[in-house]
């Protein structure tokens, strides 16, 4: 599978495509490290956008905190090369920093409001460079549909806003949270896990599964139903939380009744490795 480095070589490969006439051109944004949840963004590419889909990987460092794991993040380059051919990746394009921000580089894009709530609170900055490297790309490969995982539903909110801001003419497709079998959402930062860790960390899933079962039971209170899954996540020691929130998956506000389309969002600090899980209720 072909390697593009340059914004001018994805530029051109999209252009070329146009040209050729019918057919979607898809794009899927990552960091690389790739597991089975972006497997299953490339495939849902790959289906609506045959022999049209490139894969982004770059380790975008705008979106990183001073004190994050930005030096440490996973790079498996060669490992995601191979996942992304199996799932039907076209190409791969691999910047580095200086090509994606070359020196001198002071243009940022802001999404207002939803960039300062949720992840956007615990982690300043987080989706100003996340907003920043989505419209670079965006702007270069100009996809009809770029897809992304609702395990991270707030990045999700934000980037909508950015692409009806912005008027860009790519459609978001959101695809369903992968698990382990155990209930574990996949996330690159597993890897960080000690086993303990990780058994520890299967009480973000058991909280949410507490959630939908107060709310199949009648409950709507957002009130009632943080406190539920507060209390669950209290159940492991080593689990502290950053937030529980129930809010509108559109604004990222919070509401104080559950109702369909409502997103339980919740992210905490298992040992040292942040980590976020979420549900849409109803
Ligand atoms: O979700 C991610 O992996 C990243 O935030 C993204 C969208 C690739 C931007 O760097």
């Amino acid at each position: 599978m072909q390697v593009l480095h340059t914004v001018e070589e994805l530029r051109a490969w999209s252009r070329r495509l146009r040209c050729k006439g019918e057919g979607l051109i898809g794009l899927v944004p990552t960091m690389g490290a790739l597991h089975e949840g972006h497997a299953s963004l490339i495939r849902a590419a790959a289906q609506q956008c045959a022999g049209r889909v490139a894969v982004s990987i770059f380790v975008n460092p705008t979106q990183f905190g001073p004190n994050e794991d930005f030096s440490r993040y996973p790079r498996t380059f060669d490992a995601d090369r191979e996942i992304a051919a199996r799932a039907g990746a076209t190409v791969i394009f691999a910047p580095n920093v200086e090509e994606m921000y070359p020196a001198g580089a002071g243009t940022f894009v802001d999404v207002e409001g939803l960039s300062e709530r949720l992840d956007g609170k615990s982690r300043p900055g987080h989706f100003r460079g996340v907003a920043t490297v989505v419209a670079k790309l965006l702007i270069a490969a100009e996809p009809d549909l770029a897809f992304f995982g609702q395990k991270d539903a707030a990045q999700v909110a934000v980037l909508q806003k950015l692409v009806a801001d912005l008027r860009l003419g790519t459609r978001l497709v959101v695809c369903p949270i992968v698990r382990k079998p155990d209930g574990l959402a996949m996330s690159s930062r597993n890897v960080y896990l000690s086993a303990e860790e990780r058994r520890q960390a299967l009480v973000l899933s058991r909280a949410i599964r507490q959630v939908e079962r107060l709310v199949s039971g009648g409950e709507r209170q957002s009130s009632a139903l943080i406190e539920a899954a507060r209390g669950v996540l209290a159940e492991e020691p080593m689990v502290r939380v950053d937030y529980v929130e129930l809010v509108d998956w559109a604004t990222l506000l919070p509401v104080t009744t559950a109702g369909p389309g409502t997103l339980l969002a919740l992210a905490a600090w298992v040992g040292s490795t942040r980590l976020i899980d979420n549900a849409i209720i109803g």
